[in-house]
Parts: structure tokens; C-alpha cells; sequence
């Protein structure tokens, strides 16, 4: 992704070949910052604090904070704590304990004094295959998008949920990498952008990408997309998602579940767009078997932004007594999902579906 003009990923090694740079999310889209992480408590608390988030880069940071952890110390002690303190940072997302067990499996046979380097090795191989997925993902569903505007020759109208993009991944993103791919190849889009309460992923991350890349879009609140489908004004919802079962159900941000229910009523395309890093194939049942991460209330009852001032300001919405719930996430059962766009190609969102691109 470009951003004035340079080119970046979300995450990569520093200079020092040991310490790791990302994008503090938590500024944007206010501030651009880049924050060294150094040590594996660094990077637990990056992940838990969001300044990275979206499926496939938390899964990236992880490995890369275990990579931190083995710098300071390669033991087996050192690995499996390292290991513990990571996958306790969010639940939900499976890209976390894929990538932690990737590495983990990896380095454990190794001599102590091999293991850091190795490590390092193994987090740049999951950032790099996710930047080719993304991509690829890129290709397969902006099939998706030409198909539309061929049949009825004006701009593709695909309303999307929280941030799955660029920022979400390690480059290109999931479901807005399909958006890239058609948009650079000439096929006209507009993008409608739910905002995404209680984090505003939307308005904040998935706005400023696509000004960046100069997709037109729009945000909207997030009740708005049940309205706009009813009239005409989505021709398809592309969303990513945090885990996706072998069955094909697909846990996403909140609110994500009812947009496809509103899909559904209208006859409107409602597509996920994941690696095959984010499928967890020991579950079928995603409503009842993934975790659902559940966060600190303020982030429903407080707001924060931009101050007329130029200074960040954090104001509360919600009466002081008020008891508050934040569910970070929900799942879509697969009879709602018309298809899930992966690396391999697009998938009915099925076992048998899945198991055809994804055999064994
Ligand atoms: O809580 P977040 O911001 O980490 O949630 C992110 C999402 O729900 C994304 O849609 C998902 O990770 C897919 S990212 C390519």
C-alpha cells in the first residue's frame, strides 16, 4: 500500500535485523506513526491494545513477537511463555494461535542457539505467504466485481464492514483487496464503508485506505445498509473474517451478521474474503464453538476523535449508571454466505465447498 508516495507493509523488521515496526492503528486516521516494538511484552501489548488488529496481521505480529520473545531468551521456558502470553492477547481471530503454532512447531527441534534467527525466518515467511494470499484473493474476487459491471455497465456499488484491508493484513487486505484489484484494472467501484461502532474500523482505517488508494466510497452509519439494499444501492457485500469454520461459517466484527441478513431478504451477493490461514478446520459450528471476544465497555460507552482544537479528545455518550456490553464479534451461519473468496479461488461456503479448494 502506498501512503504519500512510499510504499508499506503493516508490519517488517527494523533496521537492527531485530527489532519490528508497525503502524500504530490506534493514531489513524489522524496521525501516521510508526512504533518499534522490542521485546515479546511489546508486541502482546500492540496486539491487545489494537495498535495492530485485523486476522491475518495479528497473526503475523504474534510470530513476530515470538520471535522477540526467543531473542531474550530461546528456552523451552522462554518459548512456552511466550507462546501463552500472545495467544492470551484476543481470541477470536485464529490466524493468532495458527501462526503461533507454525512457529512454535518450527523452532521447538532446534538447538537454543538456532532458535531466535529461525524464528525470525518463520515470521517473515507468514508475513510474506499472506501478502501473496492477499493478493490472490485480490484476483479471484475481482472476477466478482467485473462480473457486476458487465451486467449492468455502471459503477459496482459493494458495501463492506470494519476494516478488512490493507491495515487488517499484511498487505492488500481481504475483502478490500478485491476492491484494489478492480479498481486498478479500470472497473469502475464505490465503496459504501459501515462505520463500525464501537472502534469505527470503518470511518477510521477502511475511509483512509481507500481515500489513499482514491476509491470513491462513502460512509455511513452502521443501520444504513439494510435501507440502501432494499433500494437498490449494493450490488454486492464483500466483508473478511476472523475465523471461518471448515463448515463455512464465518465469525466477523460485529454487525457483520445482521448486514447478511439483510442481504439475504434482498437478493444481494454477500461474500467473505479470508486466507486459508483463518479457516479453523477442527470447528463446524461456528455459532456455538468460537470464542467471542468481549471488550472493555468503554469502548461502547466513550468516543474519541479529533478536537476542533487539533487535539485527540475522549468524551463519554452514555448516561455515568449505565450498565454497557461489547461483544467485538458475531458469526454468520454459512446458508447466509453466498461464497468465500480465498487464495485457491471462490468457494461455496460449505464443507464440501471448502474441501474442494482445500483438500486434506
Ligand atoms: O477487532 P478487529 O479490528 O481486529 O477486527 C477485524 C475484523 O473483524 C476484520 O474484518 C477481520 O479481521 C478480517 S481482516 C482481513
Amino acid at each position: 500500500m502506498m501512503v504519500g508516495g512510499r510504499h508499506y507493509r503493516t508490519i517488517w523488521l527494523s533496521d537492527d535485523g531485530r527489532s519490528v515496526e508497525i503502524i500504530d492503528q490506534t493514531r489513524l486516521p489522524h496521525a501516521f506513526e510508526i512504533v518499534r516494538l522490542g521485546s515479546v511484552e511489546d508486541a502482546a501489548d500492540a496486539i491487545r491494545r489494537m495498535l495492530v488488529r485485523g486476522a491475518p496481521l495479528i497473526g503475523a505480529a504474534a510470530a513476530y513477537g515470538l520471535a522477540l520473545g526467543l531473542n531474550a531468551d530461546p528456552s523451552d521456558a522462554g518459548l512456552d511463555r511466550g507462546q501463552a502470553q500472545l495467544l492470551a492477547t484476543r481470541p477470536t481471530a485464529v490466524n493468532l494461535a495458527w501462526a503461533l503454532d507454525r512457529v512454535a512447531r518450527e523452532i521447538r527441534p532446534l538447538p537454543e542457539s538456532s532458535r531466535a534467527d529461525a524464528a525470525y525466518l518463520a515470521a517473515a515467511r507468514i508475513a510474506d505467504e499472506d501478502v501473496a494470499s492477499c493478493r490472490a484473493i485480490g484476483a479471484h474476487g475481482a472476477t466478482l466485481i467485473a462480473s457486476a459491471h458487465d451486467a449492468h455497465g455502471r459503477p459496482v456499488n459493494i458495501l463492506t464492514h470494519c476494516n478488512a484491508g490493507w491495515l487488517a493484513t499484511v498487505d492488500w487486505g481481504t475483502a478490500l483487496s478485491p476492491v484494489y484489484t478492480a479498481h486498478d484494472s479500470g472497473v469502475p467501484v464505490h465503496v459504501w464503508v459501515d462505520e463500525t461502532r464501537p472502534r469505527n474500523q470503518g470511518a477510521s482505517l477502511t475511509a483512509w485506505e481507500l481515500l489513499q488508494h482514491g476509491v470513491p466510497h462513502t460512509i455511513i452509519a452502521d443501520n444504513v445498509g439494510g435501507h440502501l439494499m432494499q433500494h437498490g444501492m449494493v450490488d454486492l457485500c464483500i466483508v473478511g473474517s476472523d475465523r471461518t469454520t471448515a463448515a463455512g461459517d464465518v465469525c466477523n466484527k460485529i454487525g457483520t451478521y445482521l448486514k447478511a441478513l439483510a442481504a439475504h431478504d434482498n437478493g444481494v451477493p454477500f461474500y467473505a474474503a479470508l486466507p486459508s490461514s483463518t479457516i479453523d478446520w477442527a470447528l463446524e459450528d461456528g455459532v456455538r464453538g468460537i470464542p467471542i471476544e468481549q471488550r472493555d465497555g468503554r469502548e461502547v460507552s466513550e468516543i474519541s476523535g479529533l478536537g476542533a482544537d487539533g487535539t485527540m479528545a475522549t468524551v463519554r455518550l452514555t448516561p455515568a449508571g449505565s450498565a454497557v456490553a461489547n461483544y467485538a464479534f458475531d458469526v454468520t451461519p454459512a446458508r447466509l454466505v453466498t461464497g468465500i473468496v480465498t487464495e485457491r479461488g471462490i468457494a461455496r461456503a460449505s464443507r464440501a465447498g471448502l474441501a474442494k479448494l482445500f483438500p486434506g
